[in-house]
């Protein structure tokens, strides 16, 4: 008897602990982005690197909106297959980047000018972009000289992501184990490595990590169902049946494109319960819905609805910069699930 109470008993006591610290670091229990309020700023002090990478076949045109402090120069470009670039923004900067995919800026007649991620027809992004995109976010000063930031596939998913965090020098981030910094979601077909992959055999490196750190990797997803994971209806363009044109529903028999976005059902629906909105914007009133049980599967790491922070959230010290890779390759890190929650808060 005495042992199912202790454990109770012990893990209250480490939740418990865990909100206070969150708490005390300004860290409302719900999406982390919506509680800091940073004003925007136009010139300031924009030393802290973004580096842009992608390693996806195609071009990708990254995105960059800011909700606080100095954004940088160049709000949206392309980035060829291969290539990076660097945009730097201050360090109390708060915002989030994402990947456009399939963009034609000249003489796309006024709407859309990308497939997935446009921000209303502008190269350079000016505001949000639309759903369904992968994020990364950042609170680069949230309080308490705190950086916070995650994958979010709150808005959908569009192209794999990783995040590798730099840390610039700055010794409080050096000593940081990287496999617990950096996170990665790869949750399509053509973007992921059989579940033995080992990025680190003859001493290479991966996402900044070596064989001394190894990154814990998903080993669950197959190349079958990486195909399947987005919920039917969620799809952006569902394949029709051949011949009969009517949409089946679901049919698993029906092989998706390579390139297959999806919508969160948040996004595609905006009710109060898919998106923890209205009478359901408070924890144990809002649960996990369709599209963020398979998000979650797929992409462990990343956030799948508004009150995911406890699974998803990365926060250490002030001071570092964070390089974002398009395409990864590679599959879906673990971190929080292989090594616990605690060791995502480097506090
Ligand atoms: C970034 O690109 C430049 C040239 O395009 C290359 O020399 C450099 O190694 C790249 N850096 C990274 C981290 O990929
Ligand atoms: C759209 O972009 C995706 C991802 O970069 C790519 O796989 C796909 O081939 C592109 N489609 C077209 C029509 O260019």
């Amino acid at each position: 008897m005495l042992q199912p109470l202790l454990f109770a008993f012990l893990f209250f006591a480490f939740v418990a602990a865990r909100q206070a610290r969150l708490a005390a670091a300004g860290h409302a229990p719900h999406h982390y982005m919506n509680r800091f309020k940073i004003a925007k700023r136009q010139s300031g002090d924009a030393n802290t690197p973004l580096m842009l990478t992608n390693w996806c076949p195609d071009s990708v045109w990254p995105a960059i909106d800011s909700q606080g402090g100095t954004g940088p120069s160049n709000t949206g470009f392309e980035l060829a297959s291969g290539d990076n670039q660097t945009e730097y923004v201050s360090s109390d900067w708060q915002g989030r980047v994402w990947g456009r995919t399939n963009c034609t800026f000249s003489g796309h007649g006024g709407g859309s000018a990308c497939t997935t991620g446009d921000c209303g027809g502008l190269e350079a992004c000016q505001g949000p972009g639309a759903p369904p995109a992968t994020l990364a976010e950042f609170t680069l000063n949230g309080g308490q000289q705190q950086t916070f930031y995650d994958l979010s596939l709150v808005d959908g998913y569009n192209l794999p992501m990783a995040i590798v965090m730099l840390p610039n020098s700055n010794t409080d981030l050096t000593t940081l184990d990287p496999s617990t910094t950096n996170p990665s979601c790869v949750a399509s077909a053509g973007n992921l490595a059989p579940p033995t992959f080992n990025p680190y055999t003859n001493s290479q490196q991966f996402l900044g990590t070596d064989s001394n750190s190894p990154l814990p990797f998903d080993t669950k997803i197959t190349a079958a169902t990486i195909s399947q994971w987005c919920p039917w209806d969620l799809q952006v363009t569902p394949p029709s049946k051949p011949a009969n044109g009517a949409y089946p529903y679901p049919d698993t028999k029906i092989p998706r494109p390579a390139f297959d976005p999806c919508y969160s059902a948040c996004a595609k629906y905006n009710t109060d319960a898919y998106c923890c909105t209205g009478t359901a914007d408070e924890r144990g009133k809002c649960s996990p819905n369709y599209y963020s049980k398979a998000a979650k599967q797929v992409c462990p790491d990343a956030y799948s609805y508004a009150y995911d922070d406890q699974d998803s959230t990365f926060v250490q010290p002030t001071g570092g910069g964070f390089q974002m890779i398009f395409c990864p390759g590679g599959r879906s890190t673990d971190i929080i699930g292989r090594k616990g929650v605690g060791v995502i808060e480097h506090t």
